[in-house]
């Protein structure tokens, strides 16, 4: 049976009109490539996460983004870094670019977020940094990670491309740690369709890391080549696109804001439904809004409950597969991140859902929980 149409969409950007307008500025200016509205989306990037404007350096994406700072650090074959057994692949992925190994740390069961003491028990000579991926718009325990990196020289490095604006204990993810990676890919909270930003702590690696994005050549002689470079550098049209899309952060916010509150008062304390536990020190601001499903309560499983919804023309995605069950990353099984990999699921994450939509979605979810009687083995 096909979807019946209209579909509504798991995620679809924003779009306020002024982003045509900002683009059209940046096209007069012919400055395509470098120009006026990246310097401005550094600057008012860097403001918002109350860092000085050096400190924001604009990438092509979130994956960029966090290959910058390991490459910065000089993280390479032999070294380690620490990521969590569940969350998107890109942190680990560059890792393996980088050519060093990815060391794979549980996640809490409940947060879906890195489990501090798992990660303890991954930590060797050889850990050079953690990678804290704040998944769905949670944010790790920060204080826990930074009690096991700081005192090691560890560096500790947030991956915020599913949580930008969330806040922790007050202050915006992106400035509990080292170093932070945001994406502007078309899902993502600000987008541009693609794009990346960076931010770092210490300005020595500031440096390090607009060396390596802009070829590794030095900036006071041209063609001159001190490092082994790349280009990360974001467009000026993206980051036009970027800037106008920021102008509007506030009304963003709101409605994913509406959204998640709307989501949650119709899904909360359902039998079978684990709603990601969002930590009192958090003040989240949802990338998606995800649930674990325990079929033996709800009388479904995941992937039939998402067939379900599809046919009723609501489309929605499965949380990440576990490392362990990918075999690229030979990684060895992790118990809750195993059980994330099985039986999450999100919703529609598109910023303004109207109120109609989410009852809709809401209602349909919980008329597919009806328990379906087990099949008895024969
Ligand atoms: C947690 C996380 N990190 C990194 C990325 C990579 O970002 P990008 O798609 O912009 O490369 C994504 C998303 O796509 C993500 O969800």
């Amino acid at each position: 049976m096909s979807a019946p149409d209209p579909v509504i969409p798991w995620a679809q950007p924003i779009l306020f009109g002024d982003e045509l307008t900002y683009l059209a500025a940046a096209l007069e200016s012919t400055m395509l490539s470098g120009g006026a509205f990246v310097d401005r989306l550094e600057a008012e990037f860097a403001s918002i996460h109350g860092v000085p404007p050096s400190h924001a350096v604009s990438v092509t994406n979130g994956t960029t983004a966090l290959f910058l700072p390991l490459l910065a650090l000089g993280i390479g074959p032999g070294d380690e870094v620490i990521v969590p057994g569940w969350c998107f692949a890109a942190a680990a992925n560059m890792v393996l670019a980088c050519g060093a190994t990815p060391v794979f740390a549980d996640i809490l069961e409940d947060t879906w977020l890195l489990d501090p003491a798992a990660v303890a028990r991954c930590i060797t000579a050889r850990t050079k940094a953690i990678i804290a991926v704040h998944t769905y718009g949670v944010v790790c325990d920060m204080a826990a990670l930074t009690a096991l990196a700081r005192p090691r020289g560890i560096t500790l490095i947030e991956d915020c491309a599913e949580s930008l604006f969330s806040r922790y204990q007050g202050h915006p993810a992106g400035t509990l740690g080292d170093v932070a990676c945001f994406s502007f890919q078309a899902t993502k909270t600000i987008t541009c369709g693609e794009g990346g930003m960076v931010l770092a702590r210490d300005p020595q690696l500031v440096s390090a890391m607009r060396l390596i994005s802009n070829h590794g050549m030095t900036p006071d002689r041209k063609y001159w080549h001190r490092v082994v470079g790349h280009n990360f550098r974001l467009t000026n049209l993206q980051a036009a696109v970027a800037c106008a899309q920021l102008a509007h952060r506030l009304e963003i916010i709101e409605l994913r804001r509406r959204l998640y509150a709307g989501y949650r008062r119709r899904l909360s304390g359902i039998p079978g439904l684990h709603l990601q536990r969002v930590p009192a020190v958090v003040d989240p601001l949802m990338w998606a809004f995800a649930f674990r499903i325990d079929p033996s309560l709800a009388g479904i499983s995941r992937n039939q409950l998402m067939a379900s919804l599809a046919a009723q023309g609501i489309e929605t995605r499965p949380g990440f597969c576990a490392f362990s069950e990918q075999p690229l990353y030979r990684a060895e099984p992790l118990r809750n991140s195993l059980a994330a990999g099985q039986h999450i699921l999100s919703l529609p994450s598109v910023p303004n859902l109207t109120g109609q939509q989410i009852s809709f979605i809401c209602d349909t979810l919980l008329g597919c929980l009806t328990p379906i009687p087990f099949e008895v083995a024969s």
